[in-house]
């Protein structure tokens, strides 16, 4: 198949286009704002396979309708979105406008050229706050507490409303739980600007001394440590999620499905410090700090649906999430 992979060039998005090149052509549209172009000649040296690269705007129709006129495009995985919980707080215009005017623009130029296949980049926080774990693909959704969670949402609205109205379309949902790892060739991986918010990339940069501390957001939520419990997934199980998804999706003619894709496995922050310190043999400093505001204590998946739908399991540890995560800044700092 030949498949339109927007976003293509950032984290999860290449380490998808490493898997689908096993067997697909890959074509990316990305406007670089969270990635580099370099990130194309990486996964050439993964794979041996080039994608073809559009640099662009998903918002800009007329570049979108050029690229499937130009390509034979058969489905499109989206992961083209801003993702930084607090920045959205901040500015929401931007990041509705990102996250959902340009899927309405990318659904319009699909229809329009009669592709009917996406899977879709959605998240656990689509959750809220969960009433209980492990959460099922049939839990409740909403209460989002944040303009990204909330963007997420509604797209996964729009495109249940779109199914609705047109049931020829052939849509996966694909709800990610905590992605973190990088690709074991160390040459791509999780690349965050500034001082990141989230705790694998926090973790990697006090152990590679660019930070010295890091803060543990409360010890005294319900959980076995005190600290928040979420289920962390090696970014290369997601990849190979998606190349699950497809798969499904090429089998059935239509239809819109919703997974979870997580390893079910709930660890606490206290666990990944732990496990870091093990398996890449080096001290993280942390300190407790007071809870982070909108933080919920546990989230982890019921991962069943992904097992018996699709055939997809998570096959990677906490230590190989860990040990690959660092491999990433270690070669990085070699190049
Ligand atoms: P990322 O920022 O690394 O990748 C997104 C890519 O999309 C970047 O290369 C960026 O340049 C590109 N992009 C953004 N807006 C664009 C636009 N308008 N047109 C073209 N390209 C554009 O993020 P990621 O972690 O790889 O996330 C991919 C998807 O998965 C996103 O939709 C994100 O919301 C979702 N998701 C991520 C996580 C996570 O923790 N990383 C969790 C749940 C869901
Ligand atoms: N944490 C710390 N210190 C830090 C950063 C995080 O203690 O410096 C803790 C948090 O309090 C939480 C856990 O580590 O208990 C994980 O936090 P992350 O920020 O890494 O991840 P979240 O679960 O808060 O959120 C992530 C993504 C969201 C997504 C959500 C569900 O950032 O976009 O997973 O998929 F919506």
């Amino acid at each position: 198949m030949k498949i339109l992979v927007t976003g293509g060039l950032g984290y999860i998005g290449s380490h998808t286009c490493v898997e689908l090149l096993k067997d697909n052509e890959v074509v990316v549209l990305d406007n670089l704002s969270n990635s580099k172009e370099e990130v194309k000649d990486k996964i050439k040296q993964i794979t041996g396979k080039d994608i073809k690269l559009y640099i662009g705007n998903m918002i800009d129709e007329n570049l979108l309708d050029k690229i499937f006129t130009e390509e034979k495009i058969d489905a499109v995985i989206d992961f083209a979105a801003y993702k930084a919980v607090g920045e959205s707080v901040k500015k929401p215009v931007e990041y509705y406008t990102n996250n959902i005017s340009t899927v309405l623009v990318l659904l319009k130029v699909m229809k329009k050229h009669d592709v009917k296949k996406l899977v879709f980049s959605s998240s656990a926080t689509v959750y809220g706050q969960p009433d209980h774990v492990p959460i099922k693909e049939t839990d409740k959704t909403g209460g989002t507490t944040n303009p990204y969670g909330t963007s997420k949402l509604f797209v996964e609205q729009i495109l249940k409303d779109l199914y609705q109205s047109d049931n020829s379309w052939d849509i996966a949902i694909l709800r990610y739980f905590n992605p973190i790892g990088a690709h074991e060739s160390g040459l791509i991986g999780e690349e965050p600007n500034g001082i990141p918010a989230n705790l694998m990339p926090y973790i990697v940069k006090v152990a590679s001394n660019e930070l010295e501390c890091l803060s543990v957001f409360g010890n005294d939520y319900p959980t076995k440590d005190g600290t928040g419990v979420r289920d962390y997934i090696h970014v290369v199980d997601l990849a190979k999620g998606h190349i699950k998804a497809l798969e499904k999706l090429e089998k059935e003619q239509s239809g819109l499905y919703i997974y979870n894709l997580g390893t079910g496995i709930g660890y606490s922050v206290l666990d990944i410090v732990k496990a870091f310190e093990k398996v890449n043999n080096i001290k993280v400093n942390y300190k407790i700090a007071p809870r982070r505001p909108g933080d919920i204590a546990e989230c982890y998946s019921d991962p069943t649906k992904a097992k018996e739908e699709l055939g997809w399991q998570a096959t990677k540890t906490i230590e190989d999430m860990c040990k690959d995560a660092y491999n990433y800044i270690v070669k990085s700092k070699e190049n």
